[in-house]
């Protein structure tokens, strides 16, 4: 069992030849490798799972309560429309950091929501994969901190 938990949400597996000028060239495995890498550096190790399932991730949220101390989420499309995502990140007490590779705010107006961003610890977006690097380390001092 990890001590944090990345999880990743829909269509993020096609990360490195998906739309690679908004979202980057790198795929998720190798941003869950530089996630494993950074938090192993600082003291931590991270499991990694992705799903395009809403239910699924619902699940991983569930599941993370006594099993992780944190939580990175990028949600994808679903931060913009899924409140039952909302309610399972409030039904634990296991902060949350939301992440995003793309600025949302400076995207359509429809991207410029998160209905899970009133329940996460913050929200870190628009640094591309440097997003997950920054998240882990807020993550680890808010916990290491707490
Ligand atoms: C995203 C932004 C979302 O709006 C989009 O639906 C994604 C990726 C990001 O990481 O920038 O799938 O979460």
């Amino acid at each position: 069992m990890a001590d944090y938990l990345l999880l990743n949400g829909p269509n993020l597996n096609r990360l490195g030849q998906r739309e690679p000028d908004i979202y980057g060239a790198q795929t998720l495995a190798d941003i869950e490798k530089a996630c494993r890498a950074h938090a192993k550096a600082r003291g931590a190790d991270l499991d990694c799972r992705q799903s395009n399932h809403e239910g699924a991730l619902i699940d991983a949220l569930h599941e993370a309560e006594g099993r992780h101390k944190g939580v990175i989420l990028n949600a994808g499309a679903f931060t913009h429309t899924s409140v039952a995502l909302r309610d399972a990140i409030a039904s634990i007490d296991v902060p949350v950091i939301e992440v995003h590779l793309s600025n949302i705010h400076a995207r359509e107006p429809f991207r410029h929501q998160s209905m899970i961003a009133p329940v996460a610890l913050g929200q870190i977006a628009g640094f591309g994969a440097l997003s997950y690097i920054l998240a882990i380390d807020a993550l680890l001092s808010f916990v290491e901190k707490s």
